[in-house]
């Protein structure tokens, strides 16, 4: 697995100073381009999960969409997605979180996790945490059980592994740093 992770890291993008000045931002979307490295990509985050029994993938929007159904589909397990307000249909239940400026909501379907599945939590990067931890809230309020969240990267020093109540693991180590 840190074979693979090597390599994946090697095929980051480097962009300074996005989304903001200070900020070395390091764009994922290249593994997606390459169909080799996709593979890499699913196949360490399944090496990880080896020895679990995952009922569901919930991906967040948007760039949880980009692997979170192909990582369901290699472990057997189903993918639900949790949006932004107002994009999906029926009853839904929703979470409201902090953002760098004001506030945003996350929703889920009612009824599309059976109570007691379990469930991993993806997205492409822990940053705050506001966005995965209101997730969490979503997948427990709907009833199932977060077994881990998981994430490509993980800026670290913004410390967003403290708002999350379940494990947590991110492929690639040493992310995306802060500039001096
Ligand atoms: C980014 C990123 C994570 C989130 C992390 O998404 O894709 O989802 O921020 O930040 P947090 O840990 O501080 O909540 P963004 O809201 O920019 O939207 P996008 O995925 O639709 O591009
Ligand atoms: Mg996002």
């Amino acid at each position: 697995i840190q074979e693979l992770a090597g390599e994946l890291k090697l095929s980051l993008k480097k962009f300074p100073n996005f989304p903001s000045e200070g900020i070395l931002f390091e764009d994922f979307l290249p593994i997606f381009a390459n169909p080799d490295l996709f593979a890499k990509l699913l196949e360490a985050f399944k090496l990880h999960l080896k020895d679990v029994k995952v009922d569901y993938i919930v991906g967040l929007e948007s760039r949880g969409f980009l692997f979170g159904p192909a990582l369901a589909l290699q472990l057997n397990a189903g993918f639900i997605p949790v949006r932004k307000p107002g994009k999906l249909p029926g009853p839904t239940l929703s979470a409201s979180f902090q953002k760098e400026y004001g506030s945003d909501v996350f929703e889920i379907q009612e009824g599309v996790i059976p109570e007691g599945s379990t469930v991993i939590i993806v997205d492409d990067i822990l940053a705050t945490g506001g966005s995965a931890s209101a997730a969490g809230e979503l997948v427990t309020k709907a009833g199932g059980k977060i077994l881990e969240y998981l994430f490509v990267m993980e800026l670290d020093f913004l410390k967003g592994r403290d708002k999350l109540s379940a494990p947590v693991f991110t492929l690639l180590s040493g992310q995306p740093e802060k500039l001096k």
